[in-house]
């Protein structure tokens, strides 16, 4: 009977988008109830767009969560979509699967990210949702995938979720040989723990990592944990923290001084880019190139030397309230840094340099916005003065000049 089963399927399709657009807004606003219904409508749904837009919206509402009680139905579901043809579709089910708690899942995740011959994309997405269901065993595999180049960022950011006395040594050992990005991936994540920040420090005290690529951010997450033999090493070997405005006003007109002697040699613009790409290219877009923690400074009032050492030199003088820094502590001890992106009744997604990180609640310990900006200061302190030459004479410019 055509004519019955299609005028069927146009009814089912009405009822689709119905229950479609109610609750996707509702699962947006958390709430757990909505669970049930979407997987009502993913059990008959069987256009794939609709099956990924139902489950994109789940993981969207579920993000930073984990051992959520499984909603009625999702295991014939979940065995049903298994099948699908479409990869982002399979992808998802596993992802939801392992927020639900289950054990095959985590297993094929497991495989799947170990499995040198997995497409990288695969293994990416199987990394962040183990590291996202908090896979007890899971730091010794992040330490091994550091001997590969495809992985090694995402396993040095994944490597911040376990409380591993072994994670240390293992990316010190590592630090001269990685590139810019990953270098401050692994920073971060040694900055990130108490228990991380002191063989950070020793590292920095003995000479293995020079002061001038410690981002002043990160010294000031160091300085948050107040002991007192970590803020005296970094007093030493990076700088002191200045904060009255005396001090400001004083630097403002000693590097003034220095930018309008005459250097031993011309600024190089694309050393400055360098310079630039190492010390604020986390946070600030410039050029369509880089972060998005800070504002773009492309249109910027840059050519102006007052109006940039005045925000460099001194960036809580006037704080936009949603660039105020956000801390957060979990409770297994990390430390995170960063603005707020989202929060509701479930979870907590923070922006830091690195990585946007979504935490549920359950795991914070503490949570507070800070008075300060979350850019830092002293970011031009620990810099030689030719790299702050370069720096500023890149900044003031036009238009994008190629990297040195
Ligand atoms: C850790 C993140 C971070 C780093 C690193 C950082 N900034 Fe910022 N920056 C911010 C944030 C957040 C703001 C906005 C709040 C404020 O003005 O303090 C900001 C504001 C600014 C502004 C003012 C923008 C405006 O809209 O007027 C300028 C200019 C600027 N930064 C330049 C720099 C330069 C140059 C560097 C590198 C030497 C740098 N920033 C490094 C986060 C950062």
């Amino acid at each position: 009977m055509p004519k019955l089963s299609q005028s069927a399927r146009v009814k089912r399709l009405c009822l689709l988008f119905l229950a479609l657009c109610l609750p996707l807004a509702s699962v947006r606003a958390q709430s757990d109830d909505a669970l049930p219904i979407l997987v009502q409508v993913l059990q008959s749904a069987d256009d794939a767009q609709v099956q990924l837009d139902i489950l994109k919206g789940m993981a969207d509402g579920l993000k930073g969560r984990r051992g959520v009680k499984a909603p009625v139905g999702w295991d014939a579901v979940a065995t049903k979509l298994g099948q699908s043809g479409n990869a982002q579709v399979k992808e998802l089910v596993q992802q939801l699967s392992l927020v639900f708690g289950s054990a095959s899942a985590l297993a094929d995740m497991r495989k799947q990210l170990l499995d040198p011959k997995a497409p990288t994309a695969q293994r990416l997405a199987a990394l962040e949702a183990l590291v996202a269901a908090k896979d007890a065993s899971l730091a010794e595999p992040l330490r091994q995938l550091l001997k590969e180049p495809a992985l090694r960022g995402a396993a040095l950011r994944g490597l911040a979720a376990y409380d591993d006395a072994k994670t240390p040594p293992a990316i010190l050992e590592l630090l001269a040989t990685l590139t810019a990005a990953e270098k401050r991936d692994a920073l971060g994540t040694l900055a990130s723990r108490l228990s991380f920040a002191r063989p950070l420090v020793t590292a920095l005290v003995a000479g293995k990592l020079a002061a001038k690529d410690l981002p002043a951010d990160l010294v000031r997450q160091l300085r948050n944990y107040q002991q007192a033999d970590l803020n005296a090493a970094l007093d030493k070997h990076w700088g002191a923290a200045r904060e009255s405005t005396a001090d400001k006003k004083a630097e403002m007109e000693r590097y003034k001084a220095l930018l309008a002697k005459a250097g031993a040699q011309k600024e190089d613009l694309g050393k400055g880019r360098a310079v630039f790409a190492k010390t604020c290219g986390q946070c600030h877009q410039l050029y369509g190139v880089g972060g998005k923690v800070g504002p773009d400074i492309t249109g910027s009032n840059r050519a102006d030397l007052d109006y940039l050492l005045h925000n460099i030199l001194d960036p809580n003088a006037e704080i936009p309230n949603d660039y105020r820094t956000w801390n957060l502590d979990t409770k297994d001890d990390r430390s995170i840094s960063g603005i707020m992106a989202r929060q509701d009744a479930t979870a907590v997604t923070i922006v830091t340099p690195n990585e946007s990180l979504t935490i549920a609640r359950t795991d914070i310990a503490k949570l507070k916005q800070s008075e300060l900006s979350m850019m830092p200061e002293g970011l031009l302190q620990a810099l030689p003065e030719d790299e702050v030459r370069n720096l500023i004479a890149y900044l003031r410019g036009k238009e994008q000049v190629p990297l040195k």
